[in-house]
């Protein structure tokens, strides 16, 4: 973990892409609030981000590119999704459409679902960020978890310095609110209220969109019930593999199958968990389960069996 936390200025911004080249965390100002970023293509260091923030649970992330052009690399853009993008981007909107097969995106970014969150953000510093990088940055809100999210480099100070490598000066963000997302596929729904009114995209649109019951509550059972949880039973903390069984390891564990982390690192078994359990649900013959190794409940550990306790108990 970094113990100093760098504050760029915005003419130093090589030196800021240089923090993200390396795989390290960067806060930087969006127009809604400041985003800790991490290169989304290092699974190591989005895992980092869960860690600098002490978030307790994985939600997919939203990435950050610079335009369109830079977002179709990573999503696949139906003509609603591109009319949404023509209408307002660069700005405060995040838009859910299927991941390209070839994204390269750490599966810990899109949480093990075949959608990812894609937003263009108009402020100049982000924009001068993320055309320098070139490529993907993961960001969630740059405060400790459970926070408020930062609206200016102090705030991120604040609470992150000393477990962030920069910050990237940019000002107050003109929005202050987090971004609107929504999920386009042939019906265009609301997951997110945010800095763009949903009157102007119906009026974008020319119609309605579907709207959750409670448009302000981010964590609606229905977006935690899209997470990814793999087909096979799941049984968590096994100690030894039995029969008819898929056996995901942590740390030395004889007759592992597959292992989240050989070293016994639950950062590395964070930025493999999604795909650990993806490829684990491949391997399983009908009728077998998966049986996975305790791991401990220290730092992204949490975090871990959070996701683990859920994928063995949501069998609907
Ligand atoms: O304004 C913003 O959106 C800020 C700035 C930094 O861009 N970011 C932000 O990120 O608010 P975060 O991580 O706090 O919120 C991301 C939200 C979560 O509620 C997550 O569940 C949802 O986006 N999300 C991300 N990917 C998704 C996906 N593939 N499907 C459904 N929801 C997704
Ligand atoms: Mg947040």
């Amino acid at each position: 973990m970094p113990q100093k936390t760098r504050h760029f200025q915005p003419e130093e911004t090589a030196l800021a892409v240089d923090v993200l080249r390396t795989g390290g965390l960067l806060a930087f100002a969006t127009e809604t609030v400041y985003g800790l970023g991490a290169d989304a293509r290092n699974g190591a260091a989005v895992a980092a981000i869960y860690a600098a923030k002490g978030r307790p649970a994985f939600n997919p992330l939203i990435i950050h590119v610079a335009d369109l052009e830079s977002g179709e690399k990573y999503g696949v853009f139906s003509d609603k999704a591109r009319q949404l993008a023509y209408a307002f981007w660069p700005g405060p909107l995040s838009l859910v459409v299927p991941v390209r097969g070839d994204a390269g995106l750490s599966s810990l970014v899109t949480a093990g679902l075949e959608t990812v969150a894609i937003r263009v953000p108009a402020h100049e510093g982000a924009q001068a960020l993320l055309a320098a990088f070139d490529g993907p940055v993961a960001a969630p809100s740059a405060n400790p978890s459970g926070g408020i999210s930062p609206t200016r480099a102090a705030h991120v100070m604040a609470g992150l310095n000393g477990r962030i490598d920069g910050v990237l000066e940019g000002g107050d963000c003109a929005v202050g609110l987090e971004s609107t997302i929504l999920l386009v596929n042939d019906e265009v729904a609301l997951l997110r209220a945010g800095g763009v009114a949903v009157e102007d995209i119906e009026a974008v649109l020319r119609g309605p969109i579907l709207r959750p019951s409670d448009p302000e509550t981010p964590q609606s059972p229905g977006q935690l019930a899209s997470h990814y949880a793999p087909n096979a039973a799941v049984r968590i903390n096994a100690t030894t593999k039995q029969d008819g069984e898929i056996l995901i390891g942590f740390g030395a564990v004889s007759g592992a199958d597959i292992s989240l982390s050989e070293m016994g690192s639950v950062s590395e078994a964070a930025a493999n968990l999604f795909a650990v359990l993806h490829r684990a649900d491949a391997m399983a013959a009908i009728g077998q389960t998966i049986a996975i190794s305790p791991v401990p409940m220290m730092g992204l550990g949490l975090a871990i069996n959070d996701r683990l306790e859920r994928a063995a108990g949501d069998r609907s």
